[in-house]
């Protein structure tokens, strides 16, 4: 598929007006998208886990308007007026627009909130980008029925990735692939797809504690990040790096070794740090406490053999994964010995869940 295959037919009759709702998870990459071409392309693969609690809900209302000749909306998140969030909608749009010709006949009003807080630290931009792209996106799907649903699945994904690059990851479950890379045949930088190969059980009911180290705003974006890969001096090795690290994971994701499993993702997470550290202007997104974390699941993994592992997003919150076997002691471990690392004792408890769901709006 190429870009081409997004943009509808010009022949379609358009609702009136109308209201959609849909709900979309975070995801957490085992595999790293840093950095990243012109037109949101990654400059290499990735794989992420669908989260499952961490999701924003977002209801967009729609009503024809005249003149159909600039964009028109209204932001409310979780209830109230958001200005400063309007102006990356205003990006999106702009970068959507041709995919999606109707944007300018209407006027919306986008309702958005998240299931997690919003200083919390963790980023709300996947599952944000991929619940509007989905609203947006319904309006074609209720004036064109010739589309089949995996034409909207790739759409959607493709349109998030336009708003966010990691939002692509965030529409379906439970692992999802994206970037072209010669070990899996229907990947592509356009859009995430379901990961194609055989998955282990274990990994279907995996469990994702988030401890919020840092609630703050970040002090680098992971936007400045990504263009900081831009004449790095190492970025040629790592995207060669997260080839490899997908190669490797495809063993381990049919055989479920664990061992391997946590290898490949601890490095990954401290690898992505590293290219933060080694940039120019270098910068540092761990805090003590993150440290503090990760030599404690290294010292439990060591004396009790819990195949326990982290991984890190760009900032200071530590993702603890663990298989569904061994929930008991790591919620144990995590209260008894990480809790006193989080920001006021907060941490979220998820799992790997089953993607984004159109809301049943009465
Ligand atoms: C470290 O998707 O937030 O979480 O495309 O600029 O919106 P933009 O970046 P974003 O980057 C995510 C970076 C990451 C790794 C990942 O999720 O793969």
């Amino acid at each position: 598929m190429t870009e081409k295959d997004f943009i509808p037919q010009s022949n379609i009759s358009y609702p009136k007006e109308g209201r959609i709702g849909y709900k979309a998870p975070s995801n957490i990459a085992l595999v790293k998208y840093w950095g990243k071409k012109e037109n949101q392309i990654p400059a290499n693969p990735s794989v992420s886990f669908t989260l499952d609690a961490c999701a924003t809900r977002t209801v967009v209302t729609f009503k024809e308007k005249t003149p159909a000749d600039e964009f028109s909306f209204d932001l409310l998140f979780e209830g109230k007026p958001k200005e400063d969030f309007k102006p990356k909608i205003e990006t999106f749009f702009n970068r959507v627009a041709v995919y999606l010709p109707y944007l300018k006949k209407y006027h919306f009003t986008i309702d958005t909130s998240n299931s997690f807080p919003h200083s919390s630290g963790i980023a709300s931009s996947a599952s944000g980008m991929a619940a509007l792209a989905l609203c947006l996106l319904e309006i074609e799907k209720m004036a064109d029925a010739t589309k089949d649903d995996s034409y909207f699945d790739k759409k959607a994904s493709f349109l998030a990735r336009l708003g966010s690059g990691s939002a692509c990851r965030s529409i379906k479950g439970s692992l999802v692939q994206w970037g072209k890379h010669s070990g899996l045949e229907r990947s592509t930088n356009l859009f995430g797809v379901p990961y194609p190969h055989k998955v282990h059980e274990v990994f279907k009911t995996y469990h994702d504690t988030i401890l919020l180290v840092h609630k703050g705003q970040k002090t680098v974006s992971s936007t400045v990040g990504h263009n900081l890969m831009n004449g790095h001096p190492y970025a040629k090795s790592r995207f060669v790096h997260a080839h490899t690290n997908l190669d490797a994971l495809e063993a381990v994701f049919a055989s479920g070794d664990l061992e391997k499993f946590i290898g490949i993702v601890e490095s990954e997470a401290l690898t992505l740090h590293a290219m933060m550290m080694s940039s120019t202007p270098y910068f540092i997104l761990m805090m003590p406490n993150t440290l503090q974390i990760i030599n404690a699941i290294w010292d439990y993994r060591k004396t009790t053999g819990t195949p326990i592992c982290f991984t890190l997003d760009a900032g200071a919150n530590v993702h603890v994964l663990y298989p569904e076997d061994y929930k008991e002691q790591s919620i144990a471990f995590i209260q008894e010995q990480l809790v006193q690392y989080c920001e006021n004792g907060h941490y979220i408890c998820d799992k790997v869940g089953q993607g984004a769901k159109k809301l049943n709006l009465k």
